[in-house]
């Protein structure tokens, strides 16, 4: 019989993290228990202002936690109006905590490298303060976007192993680019000449 898992709620971020690093020290991860305790953190801005840098043209990718190597944390930072291309997760899994605010995630199919066309939109859903999406590769494609016109967002996401070149789409053709995430703070500390730091709508 499976042995239940007794989940801890984290009472700050710091705790948060290190029921990552328990959960991250198995061979084995289970994505729900992932979820589930990003899930129980209620969001504080005290324990994650810090790493929250804006820009005022795209959104910003601050690194919060190297995770022994077995996960990036990155605090995400949306103006009102940014959003990200579409983009694949280069075969990692992708966890994503509302901090702040709400963000738009719409789901693609991957294309037909066959054929040229508009990429085909599965669905979109509104992510509220607190929920934590979920995708990988198998599940399709997606874009996320602040489409508040008046306010910011903040995510918080965890992608294990870490990456740091992904896949584009240009949504009218499906036709691909492999790009490079750069982040624009490490550790709370911006970086002196951050190059591209997002791959911001196209
Ligand atoms: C995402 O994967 O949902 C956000 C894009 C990023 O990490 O830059």
């Amino acid at each position: 019989m499976e042995q239940q898992k007794e989940m801890v709620k984290p009472k700050t971020m710091d705790e948060l993290i290190q029921g990552l690093y328990r959960i991250y020290s198995s061979k084995d991860i289970d994505v729900k228990e992932v979820q589930d305790l990003m899930e129980s953190y209620d969001s504080n801005p005290q324990d994650w202002k810090q790493y929250a840098k804006f820009d005022p043209y795209r959104y910003t990718r601050n690194l919060v936690d190297k995770g022994n190597g077995k996960f990036n944390l990155i605090v995400l930072c949306w103006g009102e109006g940014h959003g990200s291309s579409i983009h694949d997760h280069t075969n990692s899994h992708c966890f994503m905590k509302m901090l702040q605010g709400q963000l738009k995630e719409t789901l693609f199919d991957w294309p037909d490298d066959k054929s040229e066309g508009s990429m085909v939109q599965r669905s979109e859903r509104i992510l509220l303060e607190n929920t934590v999406a979920y995708i990988n590769d198998s599940m399709g494609l997606h874009r996320v976007e602040n489409v508040s016109h008046t306010e910011g967002s903040v995510s918080l996401h965890l992608y294990s192993p870490p990456f740091d070149l992904c896949q584009t789409f240009d949504q009218r053709t499906g036709h691909k680019n492999t790009v490079k995430m750069t982040f624009t703070s490490e550790f709370g500390q911006k970086i002196k000449s951050p190059s591209t730091a997002s791959q911001e709508n196209n």
